[in-house]
């Protein structure tokens, strides 16, 4: 397993590119089962999420091309014949936003079996919205072994309101939406701007979607959908862990290829523990030259503080003066990065959905372990302050969700390196 070796107490300076959005890519992916034509998409982030997504729809019958060559991070997908419509436990257990294909399987091919994706290291992270939906649109449902089959003629439009705000969720029935039969309208959906980048793509292929990034999303069902080329936004997730990175080293970063619009809510909670931050185009410069105050936060739904930028927030409390007061209100069991930290030497107490952060403490190094993507990004950034050198194990957790992390610190000034290979080469073949 691979680990990071960081040595902290060097500033982040210069500049640093964003990648494509896992989060929309993930969905976009899924998108091209809809159709027997193929589907090119850009920007694509060289994520693990994204090779466990190409080998997902392999399995089904798909043929996926994937390159990151200097000029294309691309993907052609092209979706002619799905023998199987299935979703194994193997690949599921791995990545549960594979439940994304459900919808579209559902919809293009008539059945889908998919494992249900089970325990996950921040929550339940049930699925049973996903489940009430696709049978309000009239798909039959049963659950057997561990895994959900549906089958459907062909889906009916419907008026579906969601119990709960969940984004891949929405993105799962606004593509079963597309092509069945009448108009759907979708109440109470995540308003993320991958929903809408997930629209963008499916209207390019020919869909009748109104209202994507609003809490009501209309879809005029089609026949068939055909194929299209679409680039993949930036991914605001990477860009606010950089922010926050940023602010946390006492930098001067710029963080480029980045939609300011998408992170409001971040830059303005760096603007009240008082961090200056500049926006030009497609970047976000940060200084964060100056110490800065603790303040409270509490995770919501787009526009609001995105639970995935908690961890990373974390890790700054920790070096805020003052007491900040994080509530976690989308996932039930989101503090795994909390104890790794306190064993650096901060100062964190757990009160159910509330963490209590008491800064400003000095982070020593240590060995600590990664549980999940983003927790990982916490540690690293509370690595990149800590005094002493870090060993972060399981870093394949963040191999997930950010592209290159270790090359794009180093190119900032951070001392970062990676133990072990990335992709292990096959073992030597044992000579006769
Ligand atoms: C998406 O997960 C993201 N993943 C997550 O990012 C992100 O943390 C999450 O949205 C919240 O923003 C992808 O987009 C691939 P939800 P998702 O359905 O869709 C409950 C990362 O780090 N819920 O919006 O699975 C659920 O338990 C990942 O990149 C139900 O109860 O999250 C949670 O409490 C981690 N029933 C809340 O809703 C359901 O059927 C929000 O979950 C679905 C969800």
């Amino acid at each position: 397993m691979d680990k990071f070796v960081i040595r902290g107490g060097e500033p982040l300076l210069g500049t640093v590119r964003v990648s494509g959005a896992k989060n929309a890519a993930l969905p976009c992916m899924a998108a091209a089962l809809l159709t027997d034509q193929p589907v090119i998409l850009e920007n694509i982030p060289q994520v693990r999420d994204i090779q466990t997504t190409r080998n997902l729809l392999t399995a089904m019958g798909a043929e996926v091309e994937l390159g990151y060559g200097r000029a294309q991070h691309r993907t052609t997908i092209h979706c002619e014949n799905l023998a199987t419509p299935e979703a194994s436990y193997e690949l599921v257990k791995t990545m549960r936003a594979s439940t994304l294909v459900l919808g579209p399987l559902v919809a293009r091919c008539g059945r889908a079996r998919v494992s249900l994706p089970g325990g996950c290291a921040i929550g339940a992270r049930p699925i049973d919205l996903h489940i009430k939906g696709l049978e309000q649109l009239g798909a039959k449902i049963t659950q057997e072994h561990g895994y959900i089959e549906a089958r459907a003629d062909r889906l009916k439009g419907a008026e579906i309101a969601f119990d709960k705000i969940t984004v891949t969720g929405t993105e799962d029935l606004l593509m079963a939406a597309t092509l069945a039969e009448g108009e759907t309208v979708l109440e109470n959906c995540a308003r993320e701007p991958e929903v809408a980048d997930l629209a963008d793509l499916l209207n390019k292929m020919g869909a009748k979607i109104g209202g994507a990034g609003t809490p009501t999303i209309r879809v005029k069902g089609v026949s068939k959908l055909k194929g299209a080329k679409h680039r993949i936004i930036p991914d605001r997730i990477e860009a606010g862990t950089f922010v926050i990175a940023a602010a946390m080293t006492g930098g001067d970063l710029n963080i480029a290829g980045c939609n300011p619009a998408h992170l409001g809510a971040i830059i303005s909670k760096l603007h009240e523990v008082g961090v200056k931050t500049r926006t030009n185009g497609d970047s976000v410069r940060v200084m964060g030259d100056n110490p800065f105050t603790a303040a409270d936060l509490s995770t919501e739904e787009y526009p609001g503080f995105p639970t995935d930028c908690q961890a990373q927030f974390m890790a700054l409390a920790t070096q805020a003066e003052g007491t900040s007061v994080i509530t976690e209100n989308i996932f039930e069991n989101r503090f795994m990065h909390a104890l790794e930290l306190v064993r650096m030497g901060a100062n964190i107490k757990i009160e159910g959905r509330r963490a209590v952060v008491r800064g400003k403490t000095p982070l020593s190094a240590a060995a600590v372990l990664a549980s999940d993507l983003r927790a990982s990004a916490s540690l690293v950034l509370a690595a990149l302050v800590a005094d002493g050198e870090t060993i972060i194990d399981r870093v394949y957790h963040i191999d997930r969700g950010y592209e290159h992390i270790e090359e794009k610190l180093k190119g900032v000034g951070a001392q970062i390196r990676r133990i072990g290979e990335m992709f292990p080469k096959k073992a030597a073949a044992v000579k006769g």
